[in-house]
């Protein structure tokens, strides 16, 4: 398939399963079901923001092409950014976030780092792992602007939703480039159901544990 049309067909299969993921935070908030300590919550943002920082970092060295290589160091960059930006309001909340240690990587990220391609690399972290985030953000702002936080609000909206979209579309680009031969179509379609998969069961997971499916993401 033409890569332009093929990102774009894989656009709409993405959406399609990523809809359960979203709409499970959706349902949490229309239910008054948005429970889930805040500050707990936001811990959730640090193991992410951390481990997505990780994820691109270990992908810059053995990624060749110079072009996918510099959007993971400028990936890897921006999330450290979220990380402190959510390490900050965790501060002012009272949480001291000098004491935090990362987890250990869930099923999630294990998968992830054993990617051996670009194409799954690209498919997998900037435009699948974003895009979940993106949605899942959206959903968490909401919960916090129904609780009068908006120093959160604030964060998520003026920082790392627009960076989360950037790398999202960085992501559409750089697959546009680089997925043009079928099979190379058929392992980022493939990649890009597995991480949903992934992610659906591990987020009701976490849901579990946390009270809530509104949560966020990286
Ligand atoms: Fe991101
Ligand atoms: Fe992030």
């Amino acid at each position: 398939m033409e890569p332009t049309a093929f990102v774009q067909v894989l656009e709409a299969f993405k959406a399609e399963r990523l809809a359960p993921i979203v709409g499970a935070g959706q349902t949490a908030l229309a239910e008054g079901a948005g429970g889930g300590d805040p500050t707990e919550l936001l811990r959730v943002a640090l193991v992410n923001e951390i481990s997505v920082a990780e994820l691109a970092a270990v992908w810059i060295p053995r990624t060749p092409e110079v072009d996918v290589k510099i959007a993971f160091a400028r990936q890897a960059g921006d999330e450290a950014g979220h990380f402190q930006l959510v390490a900050q309001r965790l501060a002012a909340l009272g949480f001291d976030a000098a004491a935090f240690v990362p987890p250990p990587d869930n099923a999630l990220f294990a998968y992830l780092k054993g990617l051996e391609t670009t194409v799954e690399r690209i498919a997998a972290g900037l435009v699948t792992l974003e895009s979940i985030a993106y949605g899942v953000n959206e959903n968490f702002m909401a919960l916090c602007a129904s609780r009068g936080d908006d120093a959160t609000v604030r964060i998520y909206r003026d920082y790392i939703q627009p960076d989360e979209r950037a790398h999202q579309q960085l992501g559409q680009s750089l697959l546009a480039k680089y997925a043009t031969t079928p099979d190379s179509q058929t392992l980022a379609r493939a990649t890009v159901a597995r991480v949903l998969e992934i992610a659906t069961a591990a987020r009701a997971q976490a849901a579990a544990k946390l009270g809530t499916a509104c949560f966020p993401g990286c």
